[in-house]
């Protein structure tokens, strides 16, 4: 295990130095760079492709064997960093709050440990450094290009400050939601404020829209289904004497179930245009679909638990999250898996705050290179 200390070593250092320099989605241009003379040093083979942030490392194993991925996004987030690390962003106002600098590097270390052992290796394996997951489309650009085509089944990972370093959330089924997003635009007629009745007043009509729409999620969706809308944004009008013209209320709708998800489209329809007509107002609604819901393969799900036990992980039920992954766009073709790895009980991801146990990272490269051999 000597080498393996030094690997370490080595890990912390380029996390911490990913740490220093969170790039923001489809800018992670300095990431990109550091991943390629890290893993070049290392020797390991880098697959060349269009991206243009991101890249694909390949290890081809010796036997026969199939295509598999490992998906380790790359992006950080607008946020000021409260750590007081002394590895702490050197970006202002840009921060690795959500652990991809801890992806990163766990996917540099399952590479350079499948590298060594390419000899035992069967079959393939493609570490695919994807950017722009916080935009929720970056897995869109690594499909665009024609490097997913031969994979037969994808791992991904997720740094979870809820469980301590050396715990794995693992389970069978879905995980994280779809994630869809909606503008509704009532419009209605403007006129005096002191004279409604010589127009269509619209903000009744999109406050009617917006109390009917939470009855999608209690009376059509099945109760057992987690399902849920929120409205986030409002805006009508400009000054206090007029009445505007139109209203636009925008929001996010999260689903697990492909079902629900159709379902919730309809019916978000149907109720923005039945009550804007209810107030003589008409109703446009845009409809814009993100990433499905994240679903774990029951055989590949069964399989990390079983290797991770064996590896002398504690492993918990993973725990399921109404947030999205843009990883469930690569399992519309292929199968996959998507595991929680503990890195120390603190401030939640997309927090200022939050920081991940460096003791979790060779750990984690450890056992996600044993995953593929
Ligand atoms: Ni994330």
């Amino acid at each position: 295990m000597e080498n393996h200390k030094n690997l370490e070593k080595k890990l912390t250092e380029w996390f911490e130095w990913f740490h220093r320099h969170p790039e923001l989605s489809y800018e992670e241009y300095g990431t990109t760079d550091k991943i390629r003379e890290v893993l070049t040093e290392a020797g390991v083979e880098i697959l060349p492709c269009t991206l243009e942030t991101g890249l694909v490392a390949i290890v081809r194993g010796v036997k026969e064997g199939p295509v598999q991925a490992l998906r380790c996004d790359i992006d950080a987030l607008p946020i000021r960093e409260e750590t007081n690390l002394p590895y702490a962003s050197e970006y202002e106002g840009k921060m690795h709050a959500c652990g991809h600098d801890f992806h990163i590097t766990a996917g540099i270390g399952c590479a350079v440990l499948l590298n060594e052992r390419k000899d035992e290796l069967a079959g393939t394996v493609k570490i695919i450094f994807q950017p722009g997951e916080e935009s929720s489309l970056g897995a869109l650009k690594v499909l665009e290009t024609d490097v997913m085509e031969d994979v037969e089944r994808i791992w991904g990972i997720h740094a979870d400050p809820t469980n301590e370093a050396g715990t794995l959330g693992i389970r069978e089924g879905y995980v994280t939601a779809a994630v869809d997003r909606f503008v509704i635009t009532v419009k209605g007629v403007g006129c005096h404020g002191a004279h409604p009745d010589d127009g269509i007043d619209p903000v009744p009509a999109a406050a009617g829209i917006i109390q009917a729409l939470q009855t999608v999620v209690t009376r059509n969706i099945n109760a057992f289904h987690p399902a849920l809308l929120s409205v986030t944004r409002l805006t009508a009008g400009n000054t206090w004497n007029v009445i505007p013209e139109e209203a636009v209320l925008e929001g996010t709708v999260r689903t697990m179930s492909p079902e629900d998800r159709i379902l919730f489209e309809r019916r978000l329809r149907e109720i923005a245009q039945g009550t804007a007509a209810a107030y003589g107002a008409s109703a446009e609604t845009e409809w814009i679909a993100g990433p499905p819901a994240t679903y774990n393969d029951k055989r590949m799900a069964e399989a990390c638990i079983w290797l991770a036990e064996k590896m002398g992980f504690a492993v918990v039920p993973e725990e399921s999250s109404m947030g999205g992954d843009d990883f469930a766009f690569f399992e519309e073709n292929i199968l996959g898996c998507y595991i929680k790895v503990g890195t120390g009980k603190g401030q939640l991801i997309h927090q200022p705050g939050f920081c991940v146990d460096k003791r979790a990272i060779l750990p984690a490269a450890e056992y996600l290179a044993e995953l593929f051999m």
